[in-house]
């Protein structure tokens, strides 16, 4: 096996990672599902490694009737790490507020703003905030209004601008006309220098990796285009069902859910150009310039380009699940998909004619996220009169999650007097060479808001134009005229899905070898 050294030694100066200012994290939802699982717990991570000083303080906000205390006991709740001080957590509880209120309740935002006032005098923030949207998107518009009307929003001045920043989670609008509307509304009291459109894929490391290993490294670039590579395939599979969000999922589904912004994201990444620097608008003007070059997608052609799925009751991992129409809070009757999978071309010169196959799906065999771009088999093979005539592709495998890293699949000779091959991987993987394992993605991208770095977040152009791309699919799958086709809960894949690209002379990779 391959021994791969990191070069980090030297990059150590500018590794170091810039702490936030000081600020107050200021979240609405903040009873919900995604505050407690995430938000709180990477704010304490961070907290821990010292990227958030003591200027800092989360004020809740929530319908709930819960005093500081009772939120701090909550809070407290979604920190379960083991290398914890107990003055570590008081520490960080201490700074942790609840204020109720109903949204659409100008009082609350005047309460809210008094607030503000006496916590920034308490912690010194200098009016520093974060608003962090962790609501149902419908209320989205109301809160950003209010915000506004009560001077929360800051829009008016430069300074002040950099003052009040919003973080906006996905979904981003249910179509086009919807995402249109939603940002003006958000625009009229926030500048798009103020607005962060999180997509938490996009705080993953490995899909970070995706540029410097482009980028960084002068011997895959050359090779980066049509006439090496042959295709590419994006797996974003789950395990898991919908759990307790079925409100949200079953009128969103796996297109507007995972589609519209991990799955095209990750397609930005991997077959954009070079932006001039790592500048947030070069690399995030690249990105939408590669999105632009997206074929419109024509789910109704003979040759289906589009197919959904919706499981059925299965087992995984020996354990029995049920149907999607079976889980709490799904209609019986529920249309929605589970699982999309989709052929897509890049018009421009780089990519024209390489089909690029994505698929996503829920309560699929296993979880494992990777891009596997396959190169194009040799042109000849010296080894036929031996009868190898066949020679397997290489493939490049970006290993997003779990297990995290990067396989190269190459072949090689077997040992002994015969001439026998063996396809052989290099494997590299980054909890074994850099000694841990990848930080949660919403460290990075929380840090990055406080820093006021938008890199990683998505501009409203991007929104659109991927928007722009999914809208014929949702009004076919609205008419009824791209049902979801049933698979098993628990299987790699199935017949509708394999014959996408089965129709091509290829297959799906199987995600259950994957290790
Ligand atoms: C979220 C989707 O954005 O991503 C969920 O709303 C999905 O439905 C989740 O389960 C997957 O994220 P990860 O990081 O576990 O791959």
């Amino acid at each position: 096996m391959p021994q791969i050294q990191p070069s980090i030694s030297r990059q150590e100066l500018l590794c170091a990672e810039t702490p936030a200012a000081p600020c107050g994290m200021v979240v609405f939802g903040a009873s919900g599902d995604l505050a407690r699982r995430k938000l709180i717990a990477s704010l304490f991570e961070l907290y821990k490694r010292q990227l958030l000083g003591e200027q800092f303080f989360f004020l809740g906000c929530g319908r709930k009737h819960l005093s500081d205390d009772d939120y701090r006991n909550i809070a407290a709740d979604s920190i379960s790490d083991s290398t914890t001080t107990p003055e570590q957590l008081s520490s960080f509880l201490e700074k942790i507020y609840f204020i109720t209120g109903a949204y659409d309740d100008a009082a609350f935002y005047e309460d809210i703003a008094g607030r503000l006032a006496e916590l920034d005098a308490k912690y010194n923030t200098g009016g520093n905030h974060v608003y962090y949207f962790a609501v149902p998107p419908a209320i989205y518009g109301t809160i950003a209004e209010h915000l506004g009307n009560a001077g929360l929003s800051c829009k008016g001045s430069p300074e002040c601008r950099r003052r009040a920043k919003l973080v906006v989670e996905k979904p981003f609008g249910r179509d086009l006309k919807s995402a249109i509307v939603l940002n003006e509304q958000i625009q009229n009291h926030f500048s798009e220098s103020q607005i962060y459109r999180i997509d938490h894929y996009l705080g993953k490391e490995t899909v970070q990796n995706i540029l410097m290993l482009r980028f960084a490294n002068a011997i895959f670039e050359p090779l980066w285009n049509r006439n090496y590579i042959d295709h590419i395939q994006i797996t974003i599979a789950e395990s898991l069902g919908v759990e307790h969000r079925a409100g949200y999922y079953d009128r969103s589904g796996a297109l507007r859910d995972m589609f519209q912004n991990h799955m095209l994201g990750m397609v930005g990444l991997v077959a954009m150009e070079p932006p001039a620097s790592f500048g947030a608008d070069h690399i995030r003007d690249e990105k939408v310039k590669l999105l632009r070059s997206i074929r419109p997608l024509e789910p109704g052609a003979d040759e289906p380009t589009v197919v959904a799925g919706r499981y059925i009751a299965g087992q995984i991992a020996g354990r029995d699940v049920c149907a999607y129409r079976r889980e709490e809070g799904v209609a019986p009757d529920s249309t929605t998909e589970t699982f999309v999978a989709a052929k897509v071309f890049v018009d421009n010169w780089r990519w024209k004619g390489v089909p690029f196959y994505l698929r996503t799906g829920k309560r699929l065999a296993k979880r494992l996220t990777e891009i596997a771009i396959t190169f194009k088999t040799v042109p000849h093979s010296m080894f036929a009169s031996i009868g190898l005539e066949d020679m397997p592709p290489n493939v490049l495998v970006l290993k997003i999650q779990p297990n995290e890293g990067i396989n190269l699949s190459f072949q090689a000779k077997r040992p002994g007097s015969k001439t026998c091959m063996s396809t052989l991987t290099m494997n590299f993987n980054y909890a074994e060479v850099f000694g841990a394992e990848a930080p949660e993605a919403y460290q990075r991208l929380l840090l990055d808001c406080m820093v006021g770095d938008q890199t990683l977040f998505t501009r409203q152009d991007d929104v659109e134009i991927s928007w722009t791309l999914l809208d014929p699919v949702l009004n076919v799958m609205a008419r009824g005229e791209l049902p979801p086709f049933d698979y098993p809960a628990g299987v790699e894949s199935f017949g509708h899905a394999d014959a996408l690209i089965e129709a091509d002379g290829r297959k799906w990779r199987p995600i259950l070898e994957v290790e």
